[in-house]
């Protein structure tokens, strides 16, 4: 095999573009300067426009997880009660760190690889007079559902004052996000998705209504203390020391994200999402999501009568091609493709050529190019140029 070469169609880490990895690698500068307080001025009115957002983004060194973790510690008081929409593993995660906080969880449980209906969600928190905050997974990444957060936030507020708390670490950035004409009280994700870095950032935007609750808050934490960002912030800089390399890397993300557009990116998206739906579909291979539910970032493919996981191990050693597994109670019943970031609708061809190889490998029987064909045509009818 050729050395060096990897395919990395994982649903996060994504590959990194040459032109980030260039600006990651410039020499360090005095986090307390002014080229780090213009990197700041430069990056933040330009992140605020991919959230959606006319309200400051927090930047913060961490992974996703310290985003979900932050929104929970400095929204919510312990004993508060809330409600936690769970479509799959990520929104247990949100359910389980509000658990650790002492939060009285409501789990409203939704069928793994489904929406939830915003409709059931509304009438079921008339009953919950006393939830402060409704938490949603904007992408399920285990099961690659994109869930209707927009017409979420229209529902619950018409029933409740509650704050509308919502993951977006694997579509931010790849997925059109208006945060505030949606309605979205806080919006988190991170790095390593569709913001095409490495891991270690997480991103939170925050609305005013949110704002009042976390001001009122006096159990915030320390290092995960939004006011401190928030104010930092409104003075260029950061309460600790800054992942410089990774502003660096996002700086120049951002300077992609404009020169492509950022429709053109929701497009690419939606593009690279329909050809990989599209090639199962010729293949005869089942998804686990629906077309109407399924995620820009990331396709769950369910295989009826071949083994995921040494369908996986096949191509890995054969062509160095990483695809993720399925997560808990899917685990070794599907298989993930990310399509988010640094990935065009080339790549997915590519991958998908790789695949139907690996199908044969393995013995499943099925006409080569038949899903790369039908990948193509989806490219023809609604590509870009
Ligand atoms: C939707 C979602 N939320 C949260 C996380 C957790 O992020 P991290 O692993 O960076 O802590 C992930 C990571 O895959 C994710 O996909």
């Amino acid at each position: 095999m050729l050395q060096d070469q990897q395919f990395l169609r994982i649903p996060g880490p994504s590959p990194i573009p040459p032109s980030v990895q260039r600006a990651m690698a410039q020499p360090m500068i005095g986090h307390r300067g002014s080229e780090t307080s213009e990197l700041l001025r430069s990056i933040t009115p330009r992140l605020k426009k991919v959230f959606g957002t006319e309200q400051d983004v927090m930047i913060v060194a961490g992974s996703g997880t310290a985003g979900l973790e932050a929104a929970v510690i400095n929204a919510v008081m312990p004993k508060e009660e809330v409600l936690v929409i769970v479509t799959g593993a990520f929104g247990a995660r949100f359910a389980q760190i509000c658990e650790a906080y002492g939060i009285r969880v409501h789990n409203y449980e939704v069928e793994w690889g489904k929406a939830f209906d915003p409709l059931e969600i509304q009438q079921h928190l008339r009953s919950l007079p006393k939830v402060r905050a409704v938490f949603a997974t904007f992408c399920e990444t285990s099961t690659g559902v994109i869930n209707p957060i927009h017409e979420l936030a229209a529902a619950v507020h018409e029933v409740s004052d509650a704050l509308i708390i919502v993951d977006g670490v694997s579509c931010v950035g790849g997925v059109e996000t208006k945060m505030d004409d949606w309605g979205i009280d806080i919006m988190v994700s991170g790095s390593q998705k569709a913001f095409m870095l490495p891991a270690g950032l997480m991103f939170v935007a925050v609305s005013e209504r949110a704002w009042d609750v976390i001001d009122a808050n006096p159990n915030r934490g320390f290092y995960l203390n939004l006011s401190k960002y928030r104010d930092n912030l409104e003075k260029d800089t950061t309460p600790f020391t800054p992942a410089l390399s990774l502003l660096f890397g996002l700086d120049q993300v951002l300077t992609m994200m404009e020169k492509e557009g950022l429709e053109n990116v929701y497009h690419r998206h939606t593009l690279m999402k329909e050809m990989t739906r599209a090639a199962f579909h010729a293949l005869d291979i089942p998804l686990l999501t629906n077309d109407t539910d399924a995620s820009g970032t990331v396709t769950a493919i369910q295989p009826k009568d071949f083994d995921a996981e040494e369908f996986r191990k096949m191509i890995k050693k054969e062509f160095n091609l990483s695809v993720a597994g399925g997560q808990e109670r899917l685990k070794g019943k599907i298989y993930r493709i990310g399509h988010m970031g640094y990935c065009s609708p080339a790549d997915v061809l590519q991958t998908i050529g790789m695949m139907e190889l690996g199908l044969m490998k393995i013995g499943k029987n099925i006409e080569l190019g038949k899903g790369v064909a039908a990948a193509q045509r989806i490219y023809l009818e609604k590509g870009q140029n």
